[in-house]
Order: structure tokens, then C-alpha cells, then sequence
């Protein structure tokens, strides 16, 4: 709930996608026959291989509390951008890196430090829940909300890092839910600021892999020599990891030590584990994922806006449609197991973020759209 122009106030738990068992039940419906357009991750669900290292997974073995393999492979993986193991910590989902990020640069800041974070929002709801369990303040900067996009001014964004000095700004690139992206010279002019206001800018590529400016807008290389900057990425969104959950962080050496000296052991399962050594490895995915989203995203662009439907710009997986009343959409559709995310919890209550499946699930939930907005 927003109080003022930059400031949020709540209690409540962070809102997300995806589809719940007491949705189900209340509707009567089987998850095995609905579809989840509401959880952005990559339409060609796991790669080739992932299933068969997860049943060859001793169960009965306890996981490397280190995720050394993992970590290692990792590294090499981004080893052209000057990544090596001591860059990279690997977490139960990008959002324990969040939390774990939370705790160590607000919670555990000294009483006279800044125990704040600045949001470029709309945006994850996760920083602003995570920022809070941890006991800070979160400063909004709001987007501006053109008659086609959104978009942030940076200047406005570095005004106010060198007004309130926080300990955090978290920037996520492209941004969820908008799709919007911002440009590298932006990102070093934020990190740039944190880096005098003696924070951390957390840049969240939870999207960018499965994005078709990921090699222009990528700041790995960035977040390996620059101090000041951590960057996050998620193996659930860019390979399909869903049910496991598996991310990382990419910092500075002193900055992951410090990350990880509050990490619970065993965080990231064995199962997730092994299916982050398949995927990684896989050097064609992520190319064949992004061509995929090319062709789904076209399709539903056009389709909606021939139904006079307008769709943001998006560098993401997904895409912000304004559909007039959201919540009642989403339930609609929601009746004959499509589920798309309503993004009234991200003040948008006029839009729906539909996440990019495969072409022929795109063309089955334009055209439920189609029908409902004919009635
Ligand atoms: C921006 C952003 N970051 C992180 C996540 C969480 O991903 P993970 O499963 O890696 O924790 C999400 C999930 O919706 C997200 O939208």
C-alpha cells in the first residue's frame, strides 16, 4: 500500500504466481488440466537430461551443504565475463539470495547504518517483503506510466540513493511485472551511487536469460569487477526448474563470504543440485527458450491487439496487458483453468502479466480472452 510518494507501509506477505491447491479445489479443477500463464518461466520446460539425473539422485544422502560441483560450473559458465567460484553463491531460488542479502545488509547493519532499501517499482514483491522482515525502511521510486510504457529516470533514482544513502536498491532487469528494461549506462550510473552511498545495488536477472536483449543488457561481467553490485539470476525461470527452485548471486568475493556465512546448510537440495549440472551444461537452451518466447510473444501481441487489447513493450517472458478489470478477467479465465496474474497487488489492477508458454497454449488462452470479451 503505497503512503506517500516514495515510501510503501504493510504487513502483508509478498503476493505470486502460480497456481494453488485451495484455487483448485474451490473451483473443482485438476492441476494436470489447467494451464499457468501466471509463473514466467521457460516454455520448453526442463532441458533433456534433467529427469534422469534427479532419479539417479541418492535419496538418501545429504546434499553438499557447499554446492561445490554447482558452483564451480557455474563459474565456468560465465567464465568470459572474469566470473570465477568465489563470485558465486548458489541459493534455494534467487529468492533465498534475496533474503540472505536482506539479512546481512539491513538487519545486521549497525543501529547509526542506514537500514533502508530503495525499490524501482512497480516490481518482485519479494524485495519489499524481504526488506521488511528484516526490519528496514523501503523508499518507492515510482515508474512513470506513459501512454506506452513504463519508465524510470535515472537521475531521479541516483537523487535519491544519494538522499537516503540505503544499504540496498534493487533494480529488476527487465522488470517484473512491466517487462521494461533498463540499459546498461543506467545500471552503472545506479551502481556508480550505491557505490558512494557505501550500498549494494542488486540487479535481478531473474528474466533476462530468456530476454532477446541479454547480451546487450547482461551485467554479469559488471557485477564481477564492480563492488558495488550483485546480480541475480534464476535456473527456475531460465531452465524450467520449477518444482526444484534453484538460483544465484554473482558479487564480489567479500560480498558472497558474507552472504553465505548466513546461509542455512543443505539450503538447495540434492535434486536441484543435479538438474543445475544438466542445465548449465546445456550450451543450446537458452538460445532455442528465447526463440520460443520470439514466436509466442508475437502471437500473443497480435492477437490481442486485434481485439483492441494494448500490450507494453516487453524484454521479458511475459507480457503487461491492459485488459480494463483484471481481477475479474483473471477469475474467468481462471473457471476454465487458465491462470494468468492478475497484477492488482502491483497497483496495476487494470492488467494481467500472461507468462510466455509454448505457441499453441498462447493461441488456447487468446482465444478464452476472445470469447470472454465477446459476451
Ligand atoms: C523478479 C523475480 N526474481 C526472482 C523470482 C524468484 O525466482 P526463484 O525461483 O529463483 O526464487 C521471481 C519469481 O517470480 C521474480 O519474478
Amino acid at each position: 500500500m503505497q503512503n506517500d510518494h516514495n515510501t510503501t507501509e504493510s504487513t502483508a506477505r509478498p503476493v505470486h504466481g502460480g497456481i494453488k491447491e485451495a484455487e483448485l479445489r474451490a473451483l473443482g479443477l485438476r492441476l494436470e488440466d489447467c494451464l499457468d500463464f501466471s509463473a514466467s518461466v521457460s516454455p520448453l520446460g526442463p532441458p533433456d537430461g534433467v529427469a534422469e539425473a534427479i532419479a539417479g539422485v541418492d535419496l538418501s544422502s545429504y546434499p553438499d551443504p557447499h554446492c561445490l560441483a554447482l558452483t564451480e560450473a557455474i563459474a565456468t559458465h560465465h567464465g568470459r565475463d572474469g566470473v570465477d567460484a568465489g563470485n558465486v553463491i548458489v541459493g534455494n531460488g534467487s529468492t533465498e539470495i534475496i533474503h540472505l542479502l536482506t539479512r546481512a545488509y539491513i538487519e545486521q547493519m549497525p543501529a547509526d547504518g542506514s537500514r533502508s532499501a530503495l525499490l524501482l517499482t512497480p516490481t518482485y514483491g519479494e524485495y519489499d517483503g524481504a526488506v521488511r522482515i528484516s526490519g528496514g525502511k523501503v523508499h518507492a521510486l515510482p515508474a512513470t506510466r506513459g501512454c506506452r510504457e513504463f519508465t524510470w529516470d535515472t537521475d531521479s533514482a541516483v537523487r535519491l540513493i544519494s538522499s537516503h544513502g540505503p544499504a540496498l536498491t534493487f533494480v529488476c532487469n527487465p522488470n517484473n511485472p512491466t517487462g521494461a528494461l533498463i540499459t546498461l549506462p543506467d545500471i552503472e550510473s545506479l551502481a556508480d551511487a550505491m557505490h558512494v552511498a557505501g550500498g549494494l545495488l542488486v540487479l535481478d536477472e531473474a528474466y533476462i536469460n530468456l530476454s532477446d536483449r541479454w547480451a546487450e543488457a547482461g551485467a554479469i561481467a559488471l557485477a564481477a569487477r564492480h563492488s558495488s553490485i550483485v546480480v541475480l539470476r534464476s535456473m527456475t525461470k531460465d531452465y524450467a526448474l520449477t518444482a526444484l527452485r534453484l538460483g544465484y548471486g554473482i558479487a564480489a568475493p567479500a560480498v558472497i563470504a558474507r552472504l553465505q556465512a548466513l546461509q542455512p546448510d543443505w539450503s538447495v537440495n540434492g535434486l536441484a543440485q543435479a538438474a543445475g549440472m544438466v542445465a548449465i551444461a546445456d550450451q543450446e537452451y537458452l538460445a532455442r527458450a528465447r526463440r520460443a518466447v520470439a514466436v509466442s510473444r508475437e502471437c500473443v501481441v497480435e492477437r490481442l491487439g486485434a481485439l483492441g487489447i494494448q500490450c507494453y513493450p516487453t524484454a521479458a517472458n511475459f507480457i503487461l496487458a491492459r485488459v480494463g478489470d483484471a481481477p475479474e478477467l483473471r477469475d474467468r479465465l481462471a473457471l476454465q483453468g487458465l491462470f494468468v496474474r492478475d497484477c492488482t497487488s502491483f497497483g496495476l489492477p487494470d492488467c494481467i502479466r500472461i507468462g510466455l508458454r509454448p505457441v499453441d497454449d498462447c493461441v488456447r488462452l487468446t482465444d478464452a480472452i476472445a470469447e470472454l470479451i465477446d459476451r
